[in-house]
This record gives C-alpha cells, sequence and structure tokens, in this order.
C-alpha cells in the first residue's frame, strides 16, 4: 500500500508536536490506518530556525506553502499557521483539488468556515477541524456525527483557559484581576498581549464554531454577543461566593424563539455567575470544559485540556488518521450541514 502523504503548514508550538508523535506512534499509526503516515513536506516562514531535536530531515522545510500543497503526491494538508490570509486561499486551493484538509485555525473557521465548506464540497475533499476548539477535547466530531440523531437545545461551555486561569484563581486566593493575570502570564497561560482572551474574542471565534454545528447553521464570530472579564472585580467573587456561586467566562449557544416567535440561535460570551453545584463550576486552572443540552441525550458533559502542543497536536492527529482513512475507503467527513439555515437572533432581541 502506497503511503498517504502529508503537507504540513507550520511547525510552530502544534506543528512540531504532530512532527513528533507522527515519529513516535508511526507504527501504531500504520497499523491503525493500514499504511504509512509520510510528511511531503513542511512549509514555515524561516526554514533555518533551530527547531530542537525534531525527527525530521532538514529537506523538507520550504518556505513556499502554495507549492508544496499542489504537489500531486500530497494528499492530505495539515494547517496549525492560523489566521485568516494566507490560511484560506492555501486551504481553499487544497479543497477544490480534492486533497483532505485539517486545520486547528478557529480565527478562519469563525469568519469564513462557510467558504472552506464550499470548497470541500466542490472538491469532494474531506474538512476536519477538531483541534479548533477546545484543543485536546473530542467535541466537535460529537457535535457533527454522533448527534445527529438528536436536537441540540444548548451549548456552554468554557472554552478559553487563560481566563478560566484567571476566574480559579480570583476565586480560591481572592486575587484581583491584575494579580491574577500577572500570575497566569508567570505560569505561560497568557500571552503578552492577552486581549484575544481577555475581552472574549477567542471564546467568541469557538463559540460560533461549535453553535454552527451544534444548530446546523452559519454562525460566524461578529454574530456572538461579547463581553470579556476584565471588570470583574475581588468583590464580585466575593459577592459570587456568599450566594453559593463562582464566576466563569462562559460561551452560551441556544435555540429558541426570537422576538416574533421565529426558531433562531442565540451566541453569546461574557462572564456568568453559576452555581457552585453546576459541572462547570467544578473546571479549574486552565482547563476547558462544554456541557451539551439535547432532547434526547439529555445533559452531556466534555471535559478536557483546551490548549498546549501536545494536546491540540492529539486533536489534529486524530484528524489526519480519520482523513488518511477516508482517502483509503473512499469515505468522506461529513458535510457541512448547514441544512437548518437557522437565523441568528441579536441578544439585544431577548
Ligand atoms: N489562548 C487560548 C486559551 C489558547 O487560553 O484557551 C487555546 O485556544
Amino acid at each position: 500500500m502506497r503511503p498517504v502523504k502529508l503537507a504540513l503548514l507550520g511547525c510552530g508550538t502544534v506543528g512540531s508536536e504532530v512532527v513528533r508523535l507522527l515519529h513516535e506512534q508511526a507504527p501504531d499509526l500504520t497499523a491503525r490506518i493500514g499504511a504509512e503516515l509520510e510528511l511531503a513536506g513542511i512549509a514555515v516562514r524561516r526554514p533555518g530556525r533551530k527547531r530542537g531535536s525534531l525527527p525530521v530531515d532538514e529537506s523538507l522545510f520550504t518556505t513556499d506553502a502554495l507549492g508544496l500543497i499542489k504537489r500531486d503526491d500530497v494528499d492530505v494538508v495539515v494547517e496549525v499557521v492560523g489566521g485568516v490570509e494566507p490560511a484560506r486561499s492555501w486551504l481553499v486551493e487544497a479543497l477544490r483539488a480534492g486533497k483532505s484538509v485539517v486545520t486547528a485555525n478557529k480565527a478562519l473557521l469563525a469568519e469564513d468556515g462557510a467558504t472552506l465548506h464550499e470548497a470541500a464540497a466542490e472538491g469532494a475533499a474531506d474538512l476536519y477541524y477538531e483541534a479548533s476548539v477546545a484543543g485536546a477535547i473530542p467535541l466537535l466530531r460529537p457535535l457533527r456525527e454522533s448527534l445527529h440523531g438528536d436536537r441540540v437545545t444548548r451549548v456552554t461551555g468554557i472554552v478559553n483557559g487563560t481566563t478560566n486561569y484567571i476566574l480559579s484563581s480570583m476565586d480560591a486566593s481572592g486575587a484581583g484581576f491584575d494579580e491574577a493575570l500577572e500570575k497566569a502570564g508567570e505560569l505561560g497561560y497568557a500571552e503578552a498581549d492577552p486581549t484575544a482572551d481577555v475581552e472574549g474574542f477567542d471564546a467568541a471565534a469557538k463559540a460560533a464554531i461549535l453553535a454552527s454545528l451544534a444548530f446546523h447553521t452559519r454562525v460566524t464570530a461578529a454574530d456572538v454577543f461579547r463581553e470579556g472579564m476584565t471588570a470583574v472585580t475581588a468583590g464580585d467573587m466575593a459577592s459570587a461566593r456568599r450566594m453559593g456561586c463562582t464566576i466563569k467566562l462562559l460561551c452560551i449557544a441556544e435555540r429558541g424563539p426570537d422576538a416574533r416567535g421565529r426558531e433562531s440561535v442565540g451566541v453569546r460570551v461574557h462572564p456568568a455567575m453559576i452555581p457552585r453545584t453546576h459541572p462547570l463550576a467544578a473546571v479549574q486552572d486552565a482547563f476547558n470544559a462544554v456541557f451539551v443540552e439535547a432532547e434526547a441525550a439529555g445533559q452531556l458533559m466534555f471535559y478536557g485540556q483546551g490548549a498546549g502542543g501536545t494536546p491540540t497536536a492529539s486533536a489534529v492527529l486524530g484528524d489526519i488518521v480519520a482523513a488518511a482513512r477516508n482517502k483509503l475507503t473512499g469515505t468522506r467527513a461529513p458535510g457541512e450541514n448547514a441544512y437548518a439555515h437557522l437565523p441568528i437572533r441579536s441578544i439585544g432581541e431577548v
């Protein structure tokens, strides 16, 4: 059996872990897929940069991402670069040419997932993106596949590890926001510029992806009502505690009637007080969790590490295995499933 060839776009924190896991788990992966996985090339901005002891031949590195994608022998394109462009142009090119795409790119999916799904339909190609929301937690595939016999009514999630670390730390120690943010930076959770996390932009992008899959409709980050958590004070947290509650930055996506009674979807991200008895209240440190409510299944909870190179690479590897298997068996990932086209209601309407 000929190997399934991969083009890796990006070799930073997640990409280098993908390379390491592909190497370390090669015998198991070959046995599971029924063919070897082979790296055809790795597109990076600076090929000469020191990348520690990555188990790959230096000759695989290239700056020509598009040239790599267009190679006839490439079966699966794995994108871990992030950002909307040039990732969108690369992935559309790959999908239209019938190549499977595995991506961790939440910004792109939240802004223009529809274009990727359309390109996948045009090229009869696979599009997988489990790593784009909540890192290692298997979450999108259950929403895309396992729950398709059911009707999801609400998705409530803690999908940003940095802010959950800050709020957990404020709750546990009585610290204020600035002190907790500084500690999050020291421990490597918060970025040098934590705006996307603390202002809720990161959670809003993930909420858009979750809502699109849960409700079979198209939600973009711009549709999500967003309020960050920088205004939460030590006093707010103490008041919440006295009421038997804690404060979490939640993403909430729910189905329900709009002001005119039409079936619609509302999606929002904001700090919320939740009872300590709620399963999401137990989610500490930088962990993520998503609580799904569906008519037949009832309540489901997905919990785990939502960030970090190795956990995120686990989700990427799972998608690579699925895409490789599909290539060999001639099957395909589920399509967009945007058959409901529910209107998105503005949060001010309800
Ligand atoms: N900054 C994000 C977080 C990284 O803190 O959850 C994972 O998307």
